[in-house]
């Protein structure tokens, strides 16, 4: 498997995998929006065609350089085999080189696999919002902390 940049002819790959992934999928041409601002990363996994990506934006939050990942979804048959960790890998060596401070995300409250995916990587539940998708389900906002301060 190799981790790569994405490109506006990953498209049809993204949005079926997006398709597979999610109950109320992204349409097609907000993930080409995506593909084709400069200020947002979208990464792919191969394994010879796409079965995972992640697009995470460039923001800023109090001052601080942050990368919020808006979308991050593997194939369902390539699950549990580590894409979405290389995917989070590679994200956080450009944020290393960047100097990004800190990734931040929403998940769904009830979507207990990206919970406990992202718990793995260390990050950390810093806020409940109610009512946060259209069909009235809860996120948490969870965040990882690039430069933890010495206490
Ligand atoms: C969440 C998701 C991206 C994880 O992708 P993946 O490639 O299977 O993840 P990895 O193989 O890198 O998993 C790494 C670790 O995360 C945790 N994890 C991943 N999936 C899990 C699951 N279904 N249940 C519990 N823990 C899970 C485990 O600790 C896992 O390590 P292990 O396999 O050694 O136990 C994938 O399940 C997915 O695409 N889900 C649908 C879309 C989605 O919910 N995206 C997140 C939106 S915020």
């Amino acid at each position: 498997m190799r981790v790569r940049f994405g490109r506006r002819t990953d498209l049809p790959a993204i949005a079926a995998i997006e398709a597979a992934s999610f109950p109320h999928p992204w349409p097609s041409d907000l993930l080409a929006a995506y593909l084709d601002d400069e200020g947002t990363v979208v990464l792919v996994a191969e394994e010879g065609s796409p079965i995972g990506f992640l697009i995470a934006c460039r923001e800023r939050a109090a001052e601080v350089p942050v990368f919020h990942i808006h979308d991050l979804a593997v194939a369902p048959p390539h699950r549990r085999r580590g894409a979405a960790s290389a995917l989070l890998g590679e994200l956080m060596r450009i944020a290393v080189a960047e100097r990004i401070a800190l990734l931040r995300l929403e998940v769904r409250i009830a979507n207990e696999a990206a919970r406990r995916f992202y718990e793995r990587w260390g990050f950390r539940p810093t806020r409940r919002l109610g009512r946060y998708y259209e069909d009235g389900g809860d996120a948490l906002r969870m965040e990882l902390d690039l430069h933890p301060r010495q206490s």
